[in-house]
């Protein structure tokens, strides 16, 4: 076969070109480095801890995302890539998901930062509620069972559920200590919800949480 000039040339220009954009990994939106030295002491914040469904509108600062995410289920031991709550195995199954107006992101502990999924505001449909539409931030838990091989569904539905119990319960704490309003949800259509995310077969809803400040 001739190679003409053209043909090296576009042989070239792929070799050299960016991946295409179904390939590629999305952009990882770094946030600030928490900050671990403010909040109350432990005991003062579980003696604040409350549910609150009274949201202002008032987004949150990229300060505070960046302190509740860590809190939430960030990494605090970087050596081992461990977390902030515990999960059976350290399977680490629980994926969290930030629906805000701008979007839908999902959060990366390592790196601490944001992938961006989609950037339409499903706030809405993160509930059967009326408030979380309006509320600045709610968190989706999501287990991938695909980090749970080997472990029957059931047990894998089991340990999700206690995993994210323990991250909802940090974020309460977080919240309890900044003075933030926030509330655990499992009233949600999960199907539906799932089919907004583009969820796999081998992820599933498990529970989602509403933060913000509290309405005056
Ligand atoms: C698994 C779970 C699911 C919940 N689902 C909802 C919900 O869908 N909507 C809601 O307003 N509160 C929900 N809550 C919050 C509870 O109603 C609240 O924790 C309870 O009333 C006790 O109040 P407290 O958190 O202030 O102690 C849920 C809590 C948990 C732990």
């Amino acid at each position: 076969m001739k190679l003409t000039i053209a043909m090296i040339f576009t042989a070239l220009s792929l070799l050299f070109s960016k991946p295409p954009a179904w390939t590629a990994e999305p952009e990882l939106i770094t946030l600030p480095q928490p900050r671990f030295d403010r909040g109350l002491p432990l005991m003062q914040a579980i003696q604040h801890r409350q549910s609150s469904r009274l949201f202002s509108k008032k987004n949150l600062p990229e300060q505070t995302m960046s302190d509740l995410l860590w809190a939430a289920y960030g990494i605090n031991r970087p050596k081992s890539g461990k977390r902030t709550a515990p999960s059976a195995h350290d399977r680490q199954e629980i994926d969290l998901y930030v629906a805000t107006a701008n979007g839908l992101y999902l959060y990366q502990a390592k790196g601490h930062g944001l992938n961006q999924i989609t950037a339409g505001d499903i706030r809405k449909l993160t509930s059967r509620q009326k408030f979380p539409g309006q509320a600045p931030l709610n968190l989706i838990y999501v287990v991938n069972f695909s980090r749970m091989k080997g472990v029957p569904r059931e047990n894998a539905l089991e340990a999700a559920a206690i995993a994210t119990g323990a991250i909802v319960q940090n974020v309460y704490l977080y919240c309890a200590s900044e003075g933030l309003a926030v509330v655990a949800r499992g009233s949600l259509d999960r199907k539906k919800l799932a089919a907004v995310m583009g969820l796999g077969d081998d992820q599933h809803i498990i529970l989602a949480q509403t933060v913000g400040y509290p309405a005056q």
